[in-house]
C-alpha cells in the first residue's frame, strides 16, 4: 500500500477511535488455552510475509519497532515473541481494548494465525531503541531509590531483576519500554481497565498510590538494557524500509 493511502486510512480510523467506539466488556481470563495464540505458536513463520504485514504496523509502531518516546505507541522491538503473540491475539479477540489498533489487526486486514506467526517473528529480530522514554527522576534521587525498592519487592518474581520478563510464562519484558506507555498500562492494570491483566499482578499492586506507581515505573524505565539487544545508535534506521 502506498504510504499516503496508508496514512489516510490511519487518520480515518484514529478519528473513529477518538469519536468513541466503545469495545469495553467484562474482564477476560488472563491466559486461557486455545484460540489464535496457541495456533500461531505452532506455525512455522515466514519472515518475508512478516515484513509485508509489518508495513501496516510500522505506521504507528515505526519502521524500527520503537514506537514513540512520549508513549502513545509502545516499543515492540525486543519484546518476547510469546508476549507479542498473546497481546496481538488478545487485541483481536477483544480481550484487551485497543480501539486505535483494532481495525488494522483484524484477519481481514492482515490475515489469519499465520500472519500473527509471521509478523511476530519479524518484530522479534529488530534491535531495541537505545534512547527509550524515561521518567523524570535520575539515579541518586530519593524517588529513584524508592522506586527501586518497590521494584525489588513487588515485581522481580515475574518481570525479573533486570526487567527481562519471562518468555515461557508470557511475562513481558519491561526494561527499555517507554515510561509513559508503561505508566498508562500499570494504572489500567491496577484499576481493572486492562482486562487481560494477570490477576496476581493486580493483587500485588493493589495498594500502590499514584506516587508509588510513578516511582516504580520511573525506575523500570531506567533499568539498563543489555548492549547486545540495542541498535548501534538512536539514529539507526531499519534497512528493510529503505
Ligand atoms: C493505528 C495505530 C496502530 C497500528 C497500525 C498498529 N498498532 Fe499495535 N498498538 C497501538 C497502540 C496505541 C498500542 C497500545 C495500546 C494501549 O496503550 O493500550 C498498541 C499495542 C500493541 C501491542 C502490545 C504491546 C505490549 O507491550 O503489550 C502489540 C503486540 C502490537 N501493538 C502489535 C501490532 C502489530 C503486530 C501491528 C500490525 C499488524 C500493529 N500493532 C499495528 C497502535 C497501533
Ligand atoms: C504475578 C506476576 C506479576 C507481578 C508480580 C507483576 N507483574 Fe507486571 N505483568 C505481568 C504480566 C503477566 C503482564 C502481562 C499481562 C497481559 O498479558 O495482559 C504484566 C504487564 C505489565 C506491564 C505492561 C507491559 C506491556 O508491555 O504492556 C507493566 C508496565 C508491568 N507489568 C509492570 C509491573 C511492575 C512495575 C510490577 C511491580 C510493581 C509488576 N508489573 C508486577 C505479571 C506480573
Amino acid at each position: 500500500m502506498a504510504t499516503k493511502t496508508l496514512v489516510k486510512t490511519l487518520a480515518v480510523a484514529m478519528g473513529l477511535a477518538i469519536s468513541g467506539i466503545s469495545l469495553a466488556g467484562a474482564p477476560a481470563a488472563w491466559n486461557k488455552a486455545g484460540g489464535e495464540k496457541d495456533k500461531a505458536m505452532t506455525l512455522k513463520p515466514d519472515l518475508e510475509n512478516g515484513l509485508d504485514v509489518y508495513e501496516v504496523c510500522s505506521a504507528c509502531h515505526m519502521p524500527e519497532g520503537w514506537g514513540m518516546k512520549e508513549g502513545t505507541f509502545p516499543q515492540l522491538a525486543g519484546q518476547h515473541r510469546t508476549v507479542l503473540i498473546k497481546q496481538l491475539a488478545d487485541i483481536r479477540a477483544l480481550n484487551r481494548d485497543n480501539p486505535t489498533m483494532y481495525p488494522f489487526a483484524l484477519p481481514e486486514s492482515i490475515g489469519d494465525e499465520q500472519a500473527i506467526a509471521d509478523v511476530t517473528a519479524y518484530i522479534e529480530k529488530l534491535p531495541m531503541n537505545p534512547d527509550n522514554g524515561k521518567g523524570d527522576w535520575a539515579e541518586g534521587t530519593p524517588e529513584f531509590e524508592q522506586g527501586k525498592q518497590l521494584y525489588d519487592k513487588n515485581c522481580t518474581q515475574c518481570h525479573g531483576k533486570n526487567g527481562e520478563g519471562d518468555e515461557n510464562k508470557f511475562y513481558p519484558k519491561i526494561a527499555g519500554q517507554h515510561y509513559k506507555y508503561m505508566l498508562r498500562q500499570f494504572e489500567w492494570i491496577r484499576d481493572g481497565k486492562r482486562r487481560n491483566a494477570n490477576p496476581d499482578m493486580v493483587k500485588q499492586i493493589n495498594g500502590f498510590s499514584d506516587k508509588d506507581m510513578a516511582m516504580v515505573i520511573n525506575y523500570t524505565s531506567r533499568i539498563p538494557v543489555p548492549k547486545e539487544d540495542l541498535a548501534p545508535s538512536k539514529d539507526w534506521l531499519n534497512p528493510d524500509f529503505d
